[in-house]
């Protein structure tokens, strides 16, 4: 029988997630890679035991993680919460619909009232849950008026089965035009998940990360490591036994030799610093104000020790700052 860490609190930040009385781990767990039926499960379970051990208590899911087919990572992160369901109360979790989920019109991407509806209802009954922290709409749909979504999102929270809603991949604008509908409403929108790290900085570009940070709703953001490109795994060469080396992803195309190289000196500068590349990637992703998480994947369990220990060196001097932001800028 699993028994959590009783020193899992000691080390772990936890940031308010913009104006709401919600806090979340300032590293999450996210599910979308390896927990599909094709892995193996004592990985996964030892993986999610080891993420609560360290202190976080976030778990971020999709209704479509997981391969070989969509919903499976949501079946075995039920399976696993079986094993520590005493501690549902301590852990925050989220999951999010708006991608191809199942097949005819109902279930493609979208943002409807009857795909988000219905789509809570399965992912509750795969984790085996009443209820979920979060529920996000995954990606903006330009098809559903806005209006739609927001109630959708609004309805579930009234019925109970989500506590607090977010959107993904939302920019700037959406997310204002949204936000106005769930003030009307009174919707406890907490919450904007986009991709962010030191190799992709588009929620800076576009603005929308002082937009959030001025209006009460925080970042969680994804493929803070690049998917892993920002680690010391691709500094000389491409591992077999990696997301690029099994052809997991997109990423690989990302990876030449320039890209190498700028890898190697922003490991210069994270040894400087006393971190592994990989801490310090996830130490810059928080240091951006509008950040509350950061959301991590894994495919074994050493690597969320790893990242988990950036939160020993949050902070960066002003010449760091310069340093990266000229590695960054080449
Ligand atoms: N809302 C959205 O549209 C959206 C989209 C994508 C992701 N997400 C969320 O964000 C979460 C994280 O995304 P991500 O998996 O792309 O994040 P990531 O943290 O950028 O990449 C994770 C991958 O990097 C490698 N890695 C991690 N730590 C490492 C370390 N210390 N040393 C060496 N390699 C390491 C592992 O891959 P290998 O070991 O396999 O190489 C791991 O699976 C997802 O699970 C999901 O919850 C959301």
């Amino acid at each position: 029988m699993y028994i959590a860490d009783e020193k899992r609190y000691e080390k772990m930040v936890y940031n308010r997630c913009g104006k709401s009385g919600l806090k979340l781990s300032a590293l999450s767990l996210g599910l979308w890679q390896n927990f599909g039926s094709k892995g193996c499960f004592a990985n996964m379970e030892q993986m999610v035991h080891t993420a609560f051990d360290l202190g976080i208590t976030c778990f971020d899911l999709a209704n479509n993680y997981g391969h070989p087919y969509n919903g499976s990572a949501e079946e075995n992160f039920g399976r696993i919460l079986n094993g520590m369901r005493a501690y549902r109360d301590e852990m925050c979790i989220s999951t999010k619909a708006g991608y191809e989920m199942w097949p005819g019109p109902y279930g493609d991407r979208n943002g409807s009232r009857k795909y988000l509806i219905a789509s809570l209802d399965q992912s509750l009954k795969r984790m085996g849950l009443e209820y979920v922290d979060i529920y996000y709409h995954h990606i903006f749909d330009p098809n559903t008026p806005l209006e739609e979504t927001a109630e959708a999102l609004d309805h579930v929270v009234r019925q109970g089965k989500a506590l607090y809603v977010g959107i993904s991949n939302y920019n700037k604008e959406q997310t204002e035009n949204i936000q106005k509908i769930f003030k009307e409403l009174r919707t406890p929108f907490v919450v904007n998940q986009p991709s962010y790290s030191m190799l992709n900085r588009w929620v800076e570009r576009d603005g929308l990360d002082k937009y959030v940070a001025e209006n009460g709703v925080s970042l969680a953001v994804f493929s803070p490591l690049f998917q892993g490109l920002l680690t010391n795994k691709y500094l000389n060469g491409v591992p077999a036994d990696s997301r690029v080396g099994r052809g997991d992803t997109w990423i690989g195309k990302e990876l030449n030799d320039a890209v190498v190289a700028k890898l190697n000196r922003l490991n210069a500068i994270a040894e400087q610093r006393g971190q592994k590349l990989s801490q310090m990637a996830l130490s810059w992703v928080l240091h951006n104000e509008a950040v509350a998480t950061v959301l991590i994947g894994a495919s074994r369990p050493e690597q969320i020790v790893e990242n988990v220990a950036c939160i020993e060196k949050l902070a960066f001097s002003d010449e760091e700052i310069a340093q990266l932001e000229q590695i960054l800028a080449e």
